[in-house]
């Protein structure tokens, strides 16, 4: 069979397709961008706006553009700077003024550092606050739009099926190499994209959301040297050790108002918290499943085990992330390993037989697992 036999106007039709098919998904890409425009009279002011605070006009400014303190969408590394959404809900309700002083009359150290040599005609700064209201109306603004991610996805397919349908059936194009970049390319991108999903859906380690205000243990443990049972209070005895309601962070930013990486933006979040009555929200990191019990208590009271013997170099770190997979191999291996000191523990006198064997010299050091941590009851109810 000769490639000659087939002749018919395939690949005409074939590159016809598949323009076609670019063009619809390129197209169908951009649409909800360009949908999303508002009409009215405040559009162009908003348009403005938003090219201002990206630093897309053409004038003569010394300041960076605002984008590029102030992230549009939200990253994986900690930006200390207030996001442009944060900011856009902070000012929505406020008038102008009080926009134009905030931005134009920096307070404290920090503001007048990096708000320096701003010279805003009052006409650009408007147009910037109509961008940011306009942003506060419609929220924040994805990490990544999963509308573009699945046509993207799509499109690859479609891609990748032509190439290997080209490789294997058609069999026209001259240079081979061309369906088998192509069907390379776009096999390793899906592949890239679905391993990026799994990762998110996955297993929680290193999981380190975005918490309400930036709060950072590497700062309060790292540098100023707090221990970590005067914000857990109930570590040691209770089975949780306790997130610190709002109030206690008072006991000390009443005082202290800006920090030297934030500056005044994130523990003014607090004060104003703490002054409407309400608890900062923060998002729970560390979730065993419902059929299993941990206790604190247990660990901390009575075995005396160092916080980062599982929560790993917390006083490094500016976001909190989980350290350990809290498999279950992850708890009965250290079940296993760990030696319990219990001798001089008050709390072990109850296990007088492991006590006597302890003193004939039948074993010579007992270890979790030995007074029962490896029962399936003792973790599961
Ligand atoms: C000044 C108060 C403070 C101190 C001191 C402190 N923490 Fe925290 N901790 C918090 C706050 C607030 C949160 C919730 C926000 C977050 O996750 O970062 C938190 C969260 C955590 C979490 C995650 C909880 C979850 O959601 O699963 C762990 C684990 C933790 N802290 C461990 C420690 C350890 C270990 C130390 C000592 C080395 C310590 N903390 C010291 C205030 C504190
Ligand atoms: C033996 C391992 C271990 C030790 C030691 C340990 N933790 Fe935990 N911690 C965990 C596990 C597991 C969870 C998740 C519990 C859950 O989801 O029910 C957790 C959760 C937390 C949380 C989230 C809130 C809660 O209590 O559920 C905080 C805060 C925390 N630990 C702080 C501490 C601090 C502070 C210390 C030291 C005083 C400490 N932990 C010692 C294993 C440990
Ligand atoms: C025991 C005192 C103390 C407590 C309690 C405390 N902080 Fe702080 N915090 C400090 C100090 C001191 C600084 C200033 C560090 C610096 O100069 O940057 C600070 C800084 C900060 C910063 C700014 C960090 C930076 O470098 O920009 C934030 C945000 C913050 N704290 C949040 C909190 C929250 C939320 C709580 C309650 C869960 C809390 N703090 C409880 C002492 C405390
Ligand atoms: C060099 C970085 C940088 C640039 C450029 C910048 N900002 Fe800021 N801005 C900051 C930081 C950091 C803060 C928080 C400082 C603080 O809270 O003390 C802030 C705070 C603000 C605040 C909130 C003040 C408050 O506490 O409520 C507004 C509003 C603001 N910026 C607007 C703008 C606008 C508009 C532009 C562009 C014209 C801009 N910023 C450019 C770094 C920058
Ligand atoms: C860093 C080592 C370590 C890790 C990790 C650890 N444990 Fe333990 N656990 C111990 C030690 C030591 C004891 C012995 C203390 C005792 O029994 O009094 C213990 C005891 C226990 C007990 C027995 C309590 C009793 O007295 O009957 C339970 C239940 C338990 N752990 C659950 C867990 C679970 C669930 C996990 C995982 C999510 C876990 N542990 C992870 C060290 C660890
Ligand atoms: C030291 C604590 C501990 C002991 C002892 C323990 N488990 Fe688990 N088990 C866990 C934890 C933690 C998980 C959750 C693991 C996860 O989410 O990945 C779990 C999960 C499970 C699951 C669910 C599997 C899954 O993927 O969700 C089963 C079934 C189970 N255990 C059975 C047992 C049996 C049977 C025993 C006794 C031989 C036992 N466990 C003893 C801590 C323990």
């Amino acid at each position: 069979m000769g490639k000659r036999d087939r002749i018919s106007p395939a690949p005409a039709r074939q590159g016809r397709l598949l323009l076609f098919l670019v063009i619809t998904v390129l197209g169908s890409l951009f649409l909800p961008v360009k949908g999303s425009a508002e009409s009215g009279s405040g559009d162009y002011n908003i348009r403005r706006g938003e090219r201002f605070f990206k630093g897309l006009l053409p004038f003569d400014r010394k300041h960076a553009a605002c984008a590029s303190c102030h992230n549009l969408t939200p990253t994986d590394t900690l930006n200390w700077n207030p996001s442009a959404w944060e900011i856009s809900v902070k000012y929505a309700g406020q008038d102008f003024e009080s926009f134009r002083n905030a931005v134009m009359e920096p307070m404290g150290g920090k503001m007048a550092e990096v708000h320096q040599q701003f010279n805003i005609e009052d006409e650009d700064l408007r147009h910037v606050k109509a961008y940011l209201d306009s942003m506060a109306t419609k929220g924040p603004a994805s990490a990544r739009p999963t509308f573009f991610n699945l046509m993207l996805f799509l499109f690859l397919g479609i891609v990748l099926t032509w190439a290997l349908i080209e490789l294997i059936f058609i069999r026209r194009i001259r240079y081979r190499f061309v369906p088998v970049i192509l069907f390379l390319g776009a096999f390793g991108w899906q592949a890239k994209m679905v391993v990026e999903e799994a990762i998110r859906l996955g297993r929680q380690q290193h999981y380190a959301p975005d918490q309400p205000v930036k709060f950072s243990h590497a700062v309060h443990v790292g540098e100023q040297g707090i221990d970590c049972m005067y914000c857990h209070t109930t570590a040691d005895h209770s089975k949780s050790a306790g997130i610190p309601p709002t109030n206690l962070c008072l006991n000390c930013h009443v005082l202290i108002r800006e920090g030297t990486h934030s500056g005044r933006f994130e523990i003014a979040k607090i004060i104003e918290a703490a002054e409407k009555g309400e608890n900062l929200e923060w998002i729970r990191i560390h979730n065993l499943p419902e059929h299993v019990f941990f206790s604190h208590a247990v660990h901390v009271g009575a075995a005396r085990l160092d916080c980062n013997q599982c929560h790993g170099p917390v006083e490094e770190m500016h976001i909190m992330r989980q350290h350990a997979d809290l498999s279950m191999g992850w708890c009965v291996n250290c079940h296993r390993d760990t030696r319990v000191d219990f001798v001089d523990n008050g709390y072990y006198d109850t296990y007088i037989k492991l006590h006597e064997q302890l003193r004939a010299g039948k074993i010579d050091t007992i270890r979790a697992d030995h007074i029962g941590a490896n029962d399936c009851m003792s973790c599961h109810y």
